[in-house]
């Protein structure tokens, strides 16, 4: 017996720590040798040559120490090897739906990400069927190309024994640098929500084949949707909108991540989804919004010093919809030059859930405020941590000499938002249709006379930059005149994009309306119309 428990201590000693080891070796490997293959760098050769090295120590090495040793030596070989990356500016545009290098269309909705090296992987729901999502991997180097690398968790076959009946949403993706596994957390939810559970699956790689861990109510606590958090310190948690919507619950992981070991209820009675925590040296910052379905509400930002206690009351930050989106990520690029925040959020309903777009755009911090301002599109440079403007927007007509053919109405006596406003180059300033006395009904528009014939291929709607949502516009058409009276029509949805040019085939016109056919209120700051290119 007594030897038996000595053979039992060695195990435990060497054996499983080895196994351990291993797996953080392989990690490592496997990071370096995606990053390579992604990548063209000075020094690759070196790389490969010390990826080669290690793959030999992992066959060959039981010595923890020196498998350590292998897994810091390859560690510094591919950080120095990704210290060469170039300098360069990425542009990020959003409103636009994304597709793959393949020429699909991104489906990772209420995504989560994940950093190695250079690559940056992001798990999301799959809707391309709307209901009853998968969970799809890609990669990027730039956040702006994208890569599929594979469907991790597939609704009915990764865990079959409940059949396709799972709603999986807010799919999360962890690293955990003690077991050197890939862990992803999610919403494990029923058709009616009703369920309300969490589900964990492990992996021994980023690209490996997920298996579920675990599925329920954590703690026997309703939990719905949710977001995952790793600390500095490597404890991780899972965070999500509990009993009924009411809460928000803070459970704090097991070392290996796949159960949850403590809960602290937040925000009690304050009905929060949508959790995302990003921490700035000693302070946390969390974003939530309310619970409105798909439909977009006020983000709120709260600020704590410690992640169980002492969050500040919820603040509005951005406008009163998020500008058309629901949080989904916090992420950090860290660069020699400086560290920039990037919000990352859901536009729900633009214009269906298969076709949902990602929004990204930068967000700074100061004392316990976010500045929270939406960019249409800007550039980031990965290895400074910048960002900046595009410098190459697209080129929109001058609108010197432009005039208000007509407008169906426009609010003057309880605030000053006459049509003139749309076209003053002034995104402060707003057209809003008549409100006092009789408001006016749909549908409303607003006639451009741009003085001369122009060559015209796209529009731009800029919303109200004042915070309010009142007269956003959704259902629509856009059409083109050269004499004022005979309209052709050349755009037309249900879904205006929020502060997103809208293509069409390029049209010569003097004139050009835009029709807001429903909603009670019509607003906006800026209308824009993009030149056709010089070969038109
Ligand atoms: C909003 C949530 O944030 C989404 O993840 C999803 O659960 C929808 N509600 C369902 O209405």
């Amino acid at each position: 017996m007594k030897r038996l428990t000595i053979l039992f201590a060695l195990v435990l000693t060497f054996v499983i720590p080895t196994f351990a080891q291993k797996s953080c070796l392989q990690t490592a490997i496997c990071g370096a040798r995606s990053n390579a293959e992604r990548t063209d760098y000075k020094g690759k050769a070196s790389l490969l040559k010390a990826i080669g090295h290690a793959e030999k120590v992992l066959e060959q090495e039981s010595n923890i120490h020196k498998i350590n040793a292998e897994t810091a030596r390859l560690r510094r070989a591919t950080e120095k090897y990704l210290s060469h990356r170039p300098s360069q500016w990425v542009t990020i545009q959003n409103g636009k739906l994304w597709t793959t290098t393949a020429g699909d269309t991104v489906q990772a909705h209420a995504p989560g990400f994940l950093r190695i090296g250079d690559l940056w992987y992001m798990v999301g729901e799959d809707r391309s069927k709307s209901w009853n999502p998968d969970v799809n991997l890609y990669s990027s180097t730039d956040l702006a190309t994208w890569k599929f690398e594979k469907k991790i968790i597939e609704n009915g076959v990764t865990s079959p024994e409940l059949g396709k009946t799972r709603m999986i949403e807010r799919a999360k993706l962890m690293y955990n640098q003690r077991t050197g596994k890939f862990v992803v957390w999610c919403h494990w939810e029923a058709s009616n929500y009703g369920a309300s559970e969490a589900a964990c699956f492990v992996a021994d790689s980023v690209n490996g084949s997920y298996r579920m861990v675990w599925s329920g109510r954590p703690l026997g606590i309703k939990s719905r949707d949710c977001n995952v958090f790793q600390d500095t310190d490597g404890t991780a948690y899972f965070i999500s909108t509990t009993e009924e919507n009411n809460h928000l619950g803070l459970f704090q992981l097991a070392d290996d991540y796949l159960s949850v070991t403590a809960h602290t209820q937040l925000f009690p009675w304050q009905k929060r989804e949508a959790p995302a925590i990003v921490r700035l040296a000693d302070r946390y910052f969390m974003f939530s919004s309310a619970c409105s379905g798909w439909d977009p509400n006020q983000c709120k930002l709260s600020v704590s010093s410690s992640l169980q206690s002492g969050w500040s009351e919820l603040a509005n930050v951005g406008n009163a919809i998020a500008y058309d989106t629901q949080a989904a990520a916090i992420l950090e690029i860290r660069g020699t030059k400086q560290t920039t925040y990037l919000y990352v959020g859901d536009r729900w309903q633009d214009p269906d859930l298969p076709r949902t777009k990602t929004i990204i755009f930068p967000i700074s911090f100061s004392d316990s405020t976010c500045h929270f301002a939406y960019h249409e599109r800007f550039d980031l440079n990965f290895v400074t941590g910048e960002w900046r403007a595009t410098p190459s927007a697209p080129s929109f007509a001058d609108k010197s000499g432009w005039t208000v053919a007509s407008c169906s109405s426009q609010e003057t006596t309880s605030e000053n938002a006459p049509a003139q406003h749309a076209i003053d180059g002034n995104a402060q300033t707003l057209w809003h249709t008549r409100y006092s006395s009789t408001p006016a009904t749909p549908p409303h528009h607003l006639t451009i006379d741009m003085g001369r014939t122009l060559a015209i291929q796209g529009f731009l709607a800029t919303p109200r930059m004042d915070g309010d949502a009142n007269g956003l516009i959704r259902k629509y058409e856009f059409q083109v005149s050269q004499d004022g009276y005979r309209w052709t029509t050349v755009a037309a949805a249900d879904w205006l994009p929020y502060c997103t040019e809208v293509d069409f085939p390029a049209q010569s016109c003097r004139y050009f309306r835009l029709v807001s056919t429903e909603g009670a209120f019509a607003s906006l700051a800026e209308i824009d119309v993009i030149n056709a290119s010089a070969d038109y």
